[in-house]
């Protein structure tokens, strides 16, 4: 499973960057948001243009607005043909169905714009998917990427259930009972399982659409994610970095730093002194 970073500060982006394991960025205009304000942006297009500079050779995502078809095809042309030329590393992100309201018409016209994009070779990161069937139209219609929001899937599930709850902690990928049933979302019980779901049905009809598992928010869903055959995760920073700890892992460190004898040290400060 391949590690994407989900955020669109060139800051954190840099600092996930220098880990030499990232490989590639998602963004969406909330994240947009906060780090237009975290940095204080003075000019977005700049600003933009520098996160794609930092992250050549790997896929950046950035998405539309807009809300019917029109406005989501003219905006993915525009962002790829302002922004592609940086660094060659574009997606464009269409949400799966852009409507705002039930019943406004416009439930197809984020596969007509997946469609219209893939057509023009612009490769397509296909959003906020929350069933498995909006997955596999979206793939259908020509998406380069897949996204599930495993997270608000777990959100979804709990607060149809009038659970509250935080929204970092753990959700069982096999799903909460509640008295006699298990919570669940059409039969979908957990994030994870909506992940494992597409991923099967992908297997099922070789479809070489990437399932990129979004809306992450702690390491065991990491893992679980990857362990369900996500082939990419995104993830935020602090995510990122919390997968790399262990109290066992500090504990040794501070065990094997305190047995270091003397003339086990001398043999790496001789090296160090060559260098200088
Ligand atoms: O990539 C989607 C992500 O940014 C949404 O995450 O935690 O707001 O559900 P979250």
């Amino acid at each position: 499973m391949k590690i994407f970073l989900d955020s669109a500060d060139l800051e954190e982006i840099k600092k996930a960057k220098s880990y030499g394991i990232l490989e590639g960025v998602t963004t969406n205009p909330s994240l947009i948001k906060k780090a237009a304000k975290a940095r204080s942006v003075k000019d977005l297009e700049v600003y933009i243009k520098e996160i794609l500079k930092v992250c050549k050779g790997i896929p950046v995502s950035l998405e539309v607005i807009g809300s019917n078809y029109e406005d989501m095809f003219n905006e993915g042309k525009l962002l790829f043909k302002k922004f592609n030329p940086v660094a060659k590393n574009v997606y464009i992100k269409i949400p799966i169905n852009p409507s705002l309201k039930k019943g406004d018409g416009k439930k197809s016209d984020g596969i007509k714009a997946i469609k219209a994009l893939t057509k023009l070779g612009i490769p397509v990161n296909c959003t906020l998917i929350f069933t498995p069937e909006q997955a596999l139209l979206a793939a259908i219609a020509g998406a380069k990427f897949v996204s599930p929001f495993a997270g608000r899937e777990d959100d979804f599930i709990r607060e149809s259930a009038g659970l509250k709850f935080d929204k970092k902690t753990h959700f069982p990928v096999e799903g909460l009972r509640k008295g006699k049933r298990i919570l669940n979302d059409n039969g979908i019980y957990s994030g994870i399982d909506l992940i494992e779901e597409i991923v099967e049905i992908f297997e099922n009809k070789d479809i070489s659409c990437e399932v990129l598992a979004a809306s992450l928010r702690n390491p065991r869903q990491v893992r679980e994610a990857a362990l369900v055959g996500a082939d990419i995760a995104t993830i935020p920073l602090d995510v990122i970095e919390s997968l790399l700890d262990h109290e066992k892992t500090r504990e040794g460190m501070k065990g094997f730093t305190k047995d270091t004898i003397p003339e086990y040290s001398k043999i790496f400060k001789k090296s160090k002194n060559k260098r200088k």
